[in-house]
Parts: structure tokens; sequence; C-alpha cells
């Protein structure tokens, strides 16, 4: 006889879906200290519609989006759905799954049982934009799974659409399996989605993060292809971990000052004083690189902190390519470098079911680790968004095991 609710680990018999299930909520009224912000509820689960499956969640991918969805900043992504229509006024964040096909909708291919991970990138395939040829990733109606849209991975069950499905990667844990996607594709699209700036054999990459989520992934689809990837961290332990996973060296960003938003162009001293920080920044890129040649591609996501020297340091005709803004997202921009060295500054956000394929794919043969640092139990996703928030994670990709026990 089939229950309402089963206990994590438990489920009811394959190809049929439970009323209930455990989640990890946020609630407006604990937006704040992402440690405090999560908490464990029951709550129906959501049906499951043609052309979707009902995964059982095994384990799940920790990300920083969902430090912004306990923060309620910059976006309340409880009221913004509200404001669609949504009536649930609780949030079930999570971008990354590894889990079993349990149950399909109407017209779905995969079969109860397959092992998949998730790229958490929803469009809606009949909008007009992709019909008419978009890349699904830039249609209006493409939105983030478990940060934007609700019912994430942060639960038992997860109902998601079939292209967002990838096989799981056999060699890895369903911790493992569950780390990367969210950071390893969208890195691959930022390395290689944007011709002609794709990743050469000899191009210096510069990468900020390089220990964390972005950037480890990063270091090693550089150095796989043949690039020389140059780190920026702050700290030895950071720095060593970067080199381990193929970094040519690594710059401590805490013997900098130049950091923030430009002065104004017509105030000369303090313009100088930050010319001065860019260029030791520069000299010091040189010295971890061994020849005085500027990155072709320069990996971007602190923002406001980092863009202005991001756009000093590329290379003539070279690019920042950005997909996110944790320092702040008013970026400065002196467009004098822009222009006279005919620079791009392109943005980019997560990846396409193509680009996820394929690193999944590197990732299955092993040329490319996940990177898993450390797995929390359940109870402990709040705690695993905590340090994220703090800069305290350990280097690389963190997991929460939900229906797993390793
Ligand atoms: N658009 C997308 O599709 C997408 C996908 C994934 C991530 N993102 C965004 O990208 C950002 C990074 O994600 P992640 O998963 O790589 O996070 P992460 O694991 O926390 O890594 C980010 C790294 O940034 C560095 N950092 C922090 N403050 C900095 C500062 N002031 N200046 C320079 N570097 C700083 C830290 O390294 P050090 O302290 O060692 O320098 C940290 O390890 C987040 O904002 C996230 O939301 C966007």
């Amino acid at each position: 006889m089939t229950k309402d609710l089963y206990e994590l680990g438990d489920a009811p018999p394959l190809g049929t879906a439970p009323k209930q299930m455990y989640a990890s909520l946020i609630r407006q009224e604990r937006y704040g200290r992402p440690v405090d912000a999560f908490r464990t509820e029951v709550v129906d689960v959501p049906p499951v519609g043609p052309g979707q499956v009902l995964v059982k969640v095994m384990a799940a991918g920790v990300n920083y989006n969902n430090v912004w969805a306990a923060l309620g900043e910059p976006l309340d992504v409880i009221a913004a759905r509200q404001k669609q229509g949504a009536t649930e006024d609780f949030h079930i964040g999570g971008s990354d799954l590894s889990g079993i096909v349990w149950a399909v909708g109407d017209g779905v291919r995969l079969k109860p049982g397959a092992e998949v991970v998730v790229l958490a990138c929803r469009w809606d395939e009949s909008a007009q934009d992709i019909r008419l040829g978009a890349d699904p990733v830039t249609s209006s109606t493409q939105r983030v799974w478990g940060y934007e849209e609700n019912y994430g991975s942060f639960a038992q069950f997860a109902v998601v659409d079939e292209y967002m499905c990838h096989p799981k990667p056999q060699r890895l844990s369903w911790a493992a399996a569950s780390c990367y996607m969210a950071t390893a594709a969208t890195a691959y699209r930022q390395l290689f989605g944007w011709e002609p700036h794709t990743v050469r054999p000899g191009d210096p990459v510069l990468i900020w993060g390089g220990a964390g989520g972005l950037g480890s992934i990063a270091i090693q689809l550089v150095r796989h292809v043949g690039g020389i990837p140059v780190a920026v961290v702050s700290s030895e332990e950071r720095g060593e971990f970067c080199m381990r996973l193929g970094a040519k060296g690594w710059i401590d960003r805490r013997e900098f000052d130049h950091w923030g938003r430009l002065p104004d162009t017509t105030d000369e001293e303090a313009m100088k004083q930050w010319l001065d920080g860019a260029r030791a920044f520069g000299r010091r890129f040189w010295e971890v690189l061994g020849e005085r040649r500027a990155p072709r591609i320069v990996l971007e996501h602190s923002g406001a902190d980092t863009i202005p020297t991001s756009i000093y340091m590329a290379d003539n005709a070279g690019m920042v390519v950005i997909c996110g803004g944790t320092t702040g997202y008013n970026g400065d921009v002196d467009l004098r470098f822009l222009w006279m060295r005919q620079k791009r500054l392109q943005g980019s956000h997560v990846a396409s079911a193509r680009e996820a394929r394929e690193i999944t794919r590197l990732i299955d043969q092993g040329a490319i680790d996940p990177c898993l640092s450390r797995t929390f139990g359940f109870e402990e996703i709040g705690l695993a968004h905590q340090l994220i928030h703090d800069n305290q994670h350990p280097s690389g990709n963190m997991a929460v095991l939900v229906n797993a026990t390793e």
C-alpha cells in the first residue's frame, strides 16, 4: 500500500509519485542569514506535466544563487513569482541534482529508473524566439530552475523538463555527480561559447576566484585545451589548490588595494593611484605567467570590485566574459581601454543543453574533476550556504545528501 509521505531514503514504487515530500524551504519571514533561512517542512509534490519527469533527488549541489535567495536580495524570488501569478509563499531552492527518474509525464522518452543530472536552465520550447532560431538560453522565457523557478533540488522529489536531464556520469558518487553542473556548464560556456574568443592552445587566461566553483572547473578546462590558466585567490591554501588543478600560478588579491569602483576621470590623483594598482597587478600577472603577455580571456564573476581591473588586463582584442556580480552590480568600465584596444565585454549566463552535455562527457571521461569539496546532510543546507556567503567554504563545489546516504 502506498503512503502519502515517505521518509528520506524511502519512496513509493518506481513509476509512482507520492502526494507529499520533505523539502528545505525559505520563507520571506526568514530572509537573512542563510544559516537561519532554510528549514525542513512538508509540502505537496508538484504535478508532473507533459514532457516532464519526476526525479527522486539523491543529492543536490550547493550554489551561490541560493545565498541570494536566502538573503532576499537582490531579488525577492517569492514576491517576484507571486507577481507572475504563483500562489506559493515559499521557495525551494537548489539548482543542481543527481537522481533517479521516478515517474514520467506524457510524451517523455526517458524511462523510470534512468540515472540523471540536471542543467537548471528552463525555457518554453514553443516560445516564438526559440522557434525563430534563438539559442534557448537567450530566450525571453529562460529561467534558472531552483532560483527564479520554485521547487528546486533541496527536496525529496523534483519535477524537471526532460530536456534538462543528462546522463549521470557513472564513475561518480551521487554527491560528486550533483555538485558540478551549474558551475561547470557556466564556465564551459564562458570559455568556449563566445567565438572567436574561445580558449586556444597557448592562450593565457585570467581566472578570478580560481578555487571557487566556477574557477576550479575553469582552470581545468583551460589546461585541457592547452591554454595557460592563472588564478586569483585570497589565501595560500587556495593558491596551492589551484596549482594542483593545473594553474600556471596564482595571484594573492590581498596584496592589492585598488578594488572597487573607478574614481572620476577628472580626479587625476585618484585615477593615478588606481592605475598604479592595476599596473602592479599586471606586473604580477607577467611574473606568474613567466612572459609579458596579457590574458586573451578574463573569466569574470566577482563583479564591481574587479571589473575595472579585468577590462584593463584583457589583451588587445581580448575578451572579459562575465556571469555574475558577487561584489556588486554597478561595475565601472573605463571606456578608453575598451574601444582603443578593441576589447570585448561579454555577458554569459548558464549554458545550453549541448554545453551541459559536453561538460558532462568531459567529466564522465575523467578529463575534468567535479571538485567535490564537502558533503553535507539535509539539515545542513543553511550551513553550506552560510559558508559560501562568508567566503569560508572549502575549495571546489559542495553537495548535500538528500535520499542518498553517501
Ligand atoms: N550566471 C550564471 O549562470 C552563474 C553560474 C554560476 C555562478 N554564477 C555566479 O558567479 C559567482 C561565483 O560563483 P561560484 O560558484 O564560483 O562561487 P564561489 O565558489 O564562492 O567562488 C567565488 C570566488 O570568488 C572569490 N571572491 C570573493 N570575493 C571576491 C572579491 N572581492 N574579489 C575577487 N574575488 C572574490 C572568492 O575567492 P578568493 O577569496 O579566494 O579570491 C570565491 O572563492 C556568484 O556570484 C554566482 O552567483 C553565475
